[in-house]
This record gives structure tokens, C-alpha cells and sequence, in this order.
């Protein structure tokens, strides 16, 4: 089983993406197969808006976008960080989202059966950061309220976060709890 984080810091040493590692390592460290895709180190341009996806077999931007979304569509358990910026998520993060809209209108449902969500801030925003993740994650997955754990905490500096060890360690329960979410016998009612 596979849990797949994007994170939306264009930091890849920064405190997102810290604790995005903690959350994995310990799902690695309880027998996960693991994936952190830093979105500042790809292109995914924003959604250009022709609203007629499904006339097209795929997006009609090429970057990399689609290959990013077939990871985070075939994962067991998804994980979405973000820093805060300007009281909400990264720009990298929002055109990610909005590019999910092409698998929305081709009917194509992610597998995950968890989610996580992480936000840092430098001081303020980080309710609504934390929200916005949320809602996003339930979304697309249709997964209820408790299949999806957050963590968020105030970090500045790249590498501040490493000295919040509460935080780090909110991070790997929140990895532990994804773990324990896969591998115990689902019972959620079907509908
Ligand atoms: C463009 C920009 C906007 C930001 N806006 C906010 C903000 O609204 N609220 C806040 O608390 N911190 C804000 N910050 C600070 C970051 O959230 C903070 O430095 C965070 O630790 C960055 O996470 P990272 O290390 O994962 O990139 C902003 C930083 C940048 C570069």
C-alpha cells in the first residue's frame, strides 16, 4: 500500500516539507510504500478554464501536471501540505487542486481510502490554510470527516519547524494514524 504526499512549499527544505517527512517516515517505518511529490520542483501551470475536459482524452496543458494527478489518483492514502500565504494555501497548491478538475470531469475517483493534511504558518492563517486543505482532500476522495487527520503548527525559517518537537511529533501520529486507517478492516457502512 502507498501513501502519496503532495506538498505546495516551493522550499524543499522547508518546515512543510519537514513535517510531511516525518508523517511519511513513520508510515514507511510501519511497512508503507511512500512518495513525496514537491510541486515547486515540477510544472503545473494553472487551469486555463475551457470547461470542456471531457471532450479531450487528456489536458491540453503539457507539464507535468497529469502525471502528478495519475500518482495522487492511484494512491492508497494522500497526503496534502501547504504553507500558508497570505492566509490561505500556495499558489502551487491551488493550481494542483484546480488542476484535479480534469480527472472530476472525466468521472475518474481517486482510490484513497485516508487523508492527511499538513499547514505551516509563519503566524497567521492557519485555520483557514488548514480548511481549505480539508475541504480539498474530502472532495475529491468522498472520504467522511474522521478519514481525514490534519496537523498545523507556526514554523518561519526553513528547518524552525525541526525545533517544535510536539509538532514533529503530531506529524508521525498523523502518519501512524493513516497506517492504522489502511490496514484495519474498513467499516464504514456502504451506501
Ligand atoms: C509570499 C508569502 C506569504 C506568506 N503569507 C503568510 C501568511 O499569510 N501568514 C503567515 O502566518 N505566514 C505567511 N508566510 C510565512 C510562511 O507561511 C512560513 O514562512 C512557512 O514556514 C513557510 O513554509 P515552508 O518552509 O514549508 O515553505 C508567507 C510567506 C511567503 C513567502
Amino acid at each position: 500500500m502507498k501513501i502519496t504526499a503532495i506538498v505546495g512549499s516551493p522550499r524543499s527544505n522547508g518546515n512543510t516539507s519537514c513535517l510531511v517527512d516525518e508523517a511519511l517516515q513513520e508510515a514507511a517505518r510501519q511497512g508503507m510504500e511512500t512518495e513525496k511529490i514537491m510541486l515547486g520542483e515540477h510544472r503545473v501551470g494553472p487551469c486555463l478554464g475551457h470547461q470542456d475536459c471531457p471532450s479531450f482524452p487528456e489536458c491540453l496543458q503539457r507539464d507535468d501536471a497529469p502525471w502528478i494527478l495519475e500518482k495522487f489518483r492511484e494512491a492508497d492514502g494522500i497526503i496534502l501540505g501547504s504553507p500558508v500565504y497570505y492566509y490561505t494555501i500556495t499558489a502551487q497548491m491551488k493550481a494542483f487542486i484546480d488542476r484535479h478538475y480534469f480527472l472530476y470531469t472525466h468521472g475518474i475517483l481517486l482510490k484513497s481510502r485516508c487523508a492527511g493534511t499538513i499547514a505551516v504558518a509563519g503566524g497567521a492563517g492557519l485555520e483557514r490554510t488548514d480548511r481549505d486543505l480539508r475541504r480539498f482532500a474530502r472532495m475529491v476522495t468522498s472520504l467522511p470527516e474522521e478519514k481525514v487527520v490534519s496537523v498545523s503548527g507556526y514554523a518561519s525559517k526553513p528547518g524552525d519547524v525541526k525545533s517544535n518537537t510536539p509538532l514533529l511529533e503530531e506529524a508521525r501520529a498523523l502518519g501512524a494514524r493513516m497506517v492504522e486507517m489502511l490496514t484495519s478492516p474498513d467499516t464504514t457502512p456502504t451506501p
